[in-house]
């Protein structure tokens, strides 16, 4: 038996999704443990793709139980619309799926106020920020809050009444219709992982953006507004952090970022093309064109030691096949000064010029790659030098978006 908590060691669309699949082979519950419906996670199986924003990636495989722990802020509007999209692809959800009765609501104001205050971030626009907000404010409105009239009542009335824009009667209606249809997947699931971790079940944490999007680690304020680090899984979920066997960074080879902030080995026009071409960098959830740029050795050190990770899944190694020179960044120079450990000052990550060094690519297509040893040998120095620079293993790597396109090193 073990825990396991899986996250983006970078900004989000790391490739977890797939890396969450693969592994939920061998898990027992799947755990979504922060964030929303802001992110989108794609597993690829065969022929048909999957994104999934509020829902673990477990859910595709038979016979694995999903859950959504408190941590997570759920749109009950999203969350019936990704039921039906499942159910519609042909898979069960009966049983296997529950959600915590203590994870907070996303109401409508708060994908109001989030359209409007959260632009200069470049949000997602699903009012992640705001419902945070509520929660941290103690007048946010819970799961188990939509199931009893009374409590919505006095909660929401509460939270519009000085407000002219929002109608409470409306809002009131029609999240006692979503309580009426999520109930029956309520539970406490602090006590249902405890339960099944005193069982020795396999239990599979999924976390959801990325280190740099950490609320606290992250390149703040254009971060999200959750615990995206591994830490995030024991209050998300209420698991004491002594139950958590290993953390495994996702990593993909290169780097992207979507919505706004600081991104200091970002391309320029010609490579970020061809890059976002051959890698479909484009958002999962809001479709936006991913910004790329270099792999950048300062932030995924950052996140190994702050999710204090075992080892790391290179992704998306297939997506450098063609590039004739590679570059990795090792340091930031800023006012004549060399920065090798992520800065607080954000002032440093806009204005610095990135170090690199420079490696010859491998030129030949990776994408059937089934083992270690089938990789040219310049994609393995590449590997080899990731890991010397994060001073951490590499446990796996993926070289396309299908289930088969990744192999244990
Ligand atoms: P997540 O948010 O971390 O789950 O990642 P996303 O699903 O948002 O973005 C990752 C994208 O890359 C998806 O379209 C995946 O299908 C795709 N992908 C994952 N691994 C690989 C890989 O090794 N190679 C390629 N070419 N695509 C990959
Ligand atoms: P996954 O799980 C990439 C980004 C947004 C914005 C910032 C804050 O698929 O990796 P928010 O709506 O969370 O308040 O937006 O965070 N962001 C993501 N970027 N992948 C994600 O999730 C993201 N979730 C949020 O673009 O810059
Ligand atoms: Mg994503």
């Amino acid at each position: 038996m073990s825990c396991k908590v899986v996250i983006g060691a970078q900004w989000g669309d790391e490739g977890k999704g797939k890396i969450i699949d693969i592994l939920s082979r061998d898990a027992d519950i799947i755990v979504r443990y922060q964030g929303g419906n802001n992110a989108g996670h794609t597993v690829v199986i065969g022929d048909r793709e999957f994104i999934l924003h509020l829902i673990p990636s477990g859910i595709l495989r038979k016979g694995k139980l999903c859950v959504i722990g408190n941590g997570v802020v759920v749109d009950p509007e999203a969350l019936l619309k990704e039921i039906d999209m499942l159910k519609a692809k042909g898979i069960k959800i009966d049983g296997n799926l529950l959600i915590s009765e203590s994870s907070h609501v996303i109401l409508p104001y708060h994908k109001v106020i989030d359209k409007r205050r959260g632009a200069h971030i470049g949000t997602t626009g699903r009012g992640i920020g705001p419902c945070y907000v509520d929660k941290m404010a103690r007048c946010g409105i819970r799961m188990i809050d939509i199931v009893n009239k009374e409590t919505l009542r006095r909660k929401l009335s509460a939270n519009l009444e000085d407000s002219d824009e929002f109608n409470f009667g409306q809002i009131y209606k029609e999240y006692l219709e979503y309580g009426k249809k999520i109930k029956k997947y309520l539970v406490n699931v602090s006590s249902l992982l405890n339960k099944a971790i005193a069982k020795k079940k396999d239990i599979l944490f999924e976390g959801a953006q990325g280190t740099l999007l950490d609320i606290d680690h992250g390149t703040y304020p254009y971060v999200t507004s959750s615990s995206a680090t591994a830490g995030g899984a024991c209050t998300g979920a209420g698991v004491g952090p002594t139950r958590i066997d290993k953390v495994i960074g996702v990593v993909k080879a290169y780097t992207t970022r979507i919505g706004e902030g600081p991104f200091p080995t970002e391309f320029k026009k010609g490579l970020m093309e061809k890059i976002r071409t051959k890698g479909k960098e484009f958002g999962a959830t809001t479709g936006r064109p991913r910004r790329c740029g270099w792999f950048d050795a300062v932030i995924v050190k950052h996140a190994v030691t702050v999710n204090g990770m075992d080892e790391i899944v290179v992704t998306k190694l297939d997506v450098l096949d063609e590039m004739d020179k590679i570059k990795i960044c090792t340091g930031y120079r800023y006012k004549g000064k060399v920065y090798k450990d992520f800065p607080a000052d954000i002032d440093i990550l806009e204005k610095c010029i990135p170090v690199y060094e420079v490696r010859d690519g491998w030129m030949k297509d990776t994408t059937s790659a089934a083992k270690y040893k089938d990789l040219p040998e310049n994609a393995k120095k590449y590997l080899a030098r990731l890991s010397k620079l994060l001073n951490v293993k590499i446990g796996m790597v993926s070289v396309g978006s299908k289930r088969e396109q990744a192999f244990r090193i």
